[in-house]
């Protein structure tokens, strides 16, 4: 799997200041229900030239297959760049219309798009909107027909809580096997569903109710989470090659009805309505459709592609719909990580992306029960020789080479500001975060022991990060890297807990071309001498040589996580 960094940024998010999280409401003036359509436009990012707005649309009328909806502004405002919806501007009039993918709205359905925009003076809100030329109520984000639905009752809060996690053998004998392994042998680590036939067990391996059968002698009469990685989209992994799977772009009904259909099947059988089934959704897929398509200098074709087919968002859609039919399940969507959509043109639009996957083919916000951050990346959990809002010089440490304007230093940070954005646009309040810190411990020696030197933000940053990647945008075994925390419930409020998804000693990617009949191609991002692309900035691939293909056992890279381990073993 790829963890592409994205990139570059817009001028507009190059323009330093205030990052206010100015949230604005508009007075609600008449009645709900009785009108047409209501419309919900938010800024949730603003600062001295600039905003982010979110806008939610529901339809009260017949349903429609497309849709545009309008406002005007008082003030200077312009539309820079807007997602989800093709947005124009003519003097003070927008025009929001659909996408190809999103014309559907059905009578009290709901839509949401989101935009930059530039501004001075003074950011009023727009007071009036029509969709398709009818006049629309302006919600107040209080109450209403719009707000999501409350969680079946008998979830609980936090899965992790009070519960044993699945130790999965198989992972377990590999780790056990390797010398000193044993020290963490015993660990949960994520169950990778990575292709049709891990449903029933690839060759002579376990499959899905081997997990379960196994899962309910571990839970005994206590409580028990096993996870479940659901990772088999079309078009899977298309910024990278190392994990390109097995189903074609177009080969969306395939995932459904062989995929998708017979794994629901199985979490739905009684026999296993006594655990706790934790599902992490769709890693490196919705992200790329913000941060890898055109007319981005890191677009790829298969990024492209899948976002005109828009067989990324159904698949998602679908899967949580499915999944979430079973009350013990617990459905995590992956959020990338901070050295991804930290930036501020890829964190709101990522979001709004995530809503509208969890909002379509018949999913709603409820079968969401919260979101994974660093699934199988490095980025530190904690950086506590640095903060954001540091300065050196007179000059902040966004500008250094490594934060490169990023709003982000580490994991920890990003996730609970990915958890209040996604609240915001309306996601369940009791979202939970995971953060997968199986392989960002970066222990050892290299690890600094205070803040670098003062002479300049890159020295200062440099010298004090303990993530030792040469650049943040490499994600391919990496050199350097240790475990990271052990898996724990409920670490601070608002993470639902540290979680080893990615099974540490299992590759990321070849380092050289191997045939082989999983779908893994050869991507150079897993060749230590590869110089690198657009989405690492064009820095070496900082990956370890020798490694085998994706999900294969790479001991030099196990004895390493061991070594490297912070905290250490
Ligand atoms: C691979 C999967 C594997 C998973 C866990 C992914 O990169 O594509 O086949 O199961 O990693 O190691």
């Amino acid at each position: 799997m790829s963890r592409t960094r994205t990139a570059l940024l817009s001028a507009l998010a190059l323009v330093a200041g205030t990052a206010g999280a100015a949230v604005a409401a508009i007075p609600q003036d008449v009645g709900a229900l009785a009108v047409p359509c209501t419309v919900d436009y938010k800024v949730q990012n603003q600062w001295d030239s600039g905003f982010t707005a979110a806008v939610t649309v529901t339809n009260n009328s017949a349903a429609k297959s497309s849709w545009s909806v309008k406002w005007s502004y008082a003030g200077n405002q312009k539309v820079t760049s807007g997602w989800n919806a093709r947005i124009s501007q003519s003097g003070t009039a927008v025009t929001a219309a659909n996408e190809s993918y999103n014309g559907t709205l059905a009578t009290g359905g709901s839509v949401s798009f989101g935009f930059n925009g530039s501004y001075s003076g003074t950011n009023a809100l727009p007071t009036a909107f029509t969709l398709d030329g009818v006049a629309c109520n302006v919600d107040d984000g209080g109450g209403g027909p719009t707000d999501p639905p409350e969680e079946p009752g008998d979830r609980v809060d936090n899965p992790y809580a009070g519960a044993k996690v699945y130790v999965n053998p198989e992972w377990s004998a590999k780790a056990a096997a390797e010398p000193g392994g044993s020290r963490i042998a015993d660990q949960p680590t994520g169950v990778w569903l990575d292709r049709i036939a891990a449903i029933e067990g690839v060759g002579s391996g376990m499959g899905l109710r081997d997990h379960l059968d196994e899962a309910l002698e571990q839970k005994g009469s206590g409580e028990l989470a096993v996870q479940l990685v659901v990772y088999n989209l079309p078009g899977r992994d298309c910024a990278a090659l190392a994990s390109n799977g097995e189903l074609g772009a177009t080969e969306i009904d395939k995932y459904k009805t062989q995929y998708i259909d017979p794994i629901a099947a199985i979490l739905k059988d009684s026999k296993y309505a006594g655990l706790r089934i934790v599902t992490t959704v769709e890693i490196d897929s919705l992200p790329n459709l913000v941060t890898n398509v055109t007319p981005r200098a890191t677009a790829t074709a298969n990024c492209d592609t899948m976002k005109a087919n828009g067989n990324y968002i159904k698949g998602v859609g679908y899967a949580l719909n499915k999944l979430g039919d079973a009350p013990n399940v617990y459905n995590y969507v992956d959020a990338g990580h901070h050295g991804w959509l930290g930036w501020d043109d890829n964190f709101a639009p990522s979001a709004a992306l995530f809503k509208q996957a969890a909002t379509a083919e018949g999913a709603t916000v409820a079968d969401v029960h919260g979101f994974i951050v660093n699934t199988a990346n490095y980025s530190a959990l904690k950086e506590n020789h640095f903060t954001i809002n540091d300065t050196v010089n007179g000059a902040s440490v966004r500008t250094s080479k490594w934060i490169d304007w990023n709003r982000y230093t580490d994991e920890q940070s990003y996730a609970l500001a990915m958890r209040n954005q996604l609240v915001s646009i309306g996601f369940g309040s009791g979202i939970g975060m995971l953060i997968d810190t199986s392989r960002n411990g970066w222990g050892g020696t290299a690890r600094p022991t205070g803040p670098g030197a003062t002479t300049s933000v890159d020295t200062y940053v440099d010298g004090g990060r303990y993530d030792r990647r040469i650049h943040l945008g490499n994600w391919c075994n990496q050199s350097g890297a240790g475990l990271g925390e052990r898996p724990q419930a409920a670490p601070v409020a608002g993470i639902d807990a540290y979680v080893w998804i990615k099974p540490p000693g299992e590759s990321d990617g070849s380092s050289t071309a191997i045939p082989n009949d999983e779908g893994k191609g050869f991507d150079r991002m897993c060749d230590p001498t590869y110089t690198g692309n657009p989405r690492n900035n064009n820095n070496m691939s900082g990956a370890l040589a020798n490694a085998p293909l994706s999900g294969h056992w790479f001991s030099a890279q196990f004895q390493e996580l061991m070594k490297n381990a912070y905290p250490a073993l």
